[in-house]
């Protein structure tokens, strides 16, 4: 069975109804989200190509507990998180290597641990979410036809 895909929930008790079928199809709750997650950054950070956007991260354990949030938000609609991760990742020169290698990287570390529906779950959320990155990444550096850098003082791509 596959997960439901949402009209937006317009009340709480429609929200929770949701979320219970969620879990129900994919058998994702928040100590496998954990699980997973705790396996994929350790993965990342040994990763030769991932790993030098992580370098300057000091504090793994409040990281690990933003992406927790971040996930049981997307995937088991919980809410938890607010924030704004495409400011965390524009500094970083990330390009389309990168997120071809997290999103090999995160599937390959859900096959492990979560049951093919909430791979496929999680999958699809994780690739909507990167390409919506990458283009927002791309756009902020005026590498798009018709853009301009977002800031006057991003970094401009080489024509
Ligand atoms: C392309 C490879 C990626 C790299 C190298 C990368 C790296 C990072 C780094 C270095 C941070 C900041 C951590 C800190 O300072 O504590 C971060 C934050 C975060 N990343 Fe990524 N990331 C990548 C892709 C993704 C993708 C595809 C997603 C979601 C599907 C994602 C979700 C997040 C979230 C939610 C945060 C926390 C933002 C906040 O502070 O609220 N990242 N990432």
């Amino acid at each position: 069975m596959t997960a439901p895909s949402a009209p937006i929930p317009e009340t709480p008790e429609h929200r929770a109804a949701l979320a219970r079928s969620i879990r129900a199809a994919t058998s994702l709750d928040e100590a496998t989200l954990e699980r997973l997650l705790r396996a994929f950054y350790a993965a990342a950070r040994e990763d030769a190509l991932l790993a030098p956007a992580f370098a300057h991260v000091s504090d793994w354990e409040a990281h690990i507990a933003r992406i927790c949030a971040f996930w049981s938000s997307v995937a088991l609609m919980t809410g938890r998180y607010h924030g704004q991760p495409m400011a965390a990742h524009l500094p970083l020169g990330l390009g389309a290597e990168h997120f071809a290698r997290w999103l090999d990287l995160f599937e390959q570390t859900a096959r492990g641990i979560c049951t093919p529906e909430g791979t496929e779950h999680l999958m699809a959320r994780a690739r909507r979410i990167a390409q919506s990155m990458e283009i927002g990444i791309e756009v902020s550096r005026g590498v798009l036809p018709g853009t301009r850098p977002a800031r006057p003082d991003a970094p401009v791509s080489p024509a």
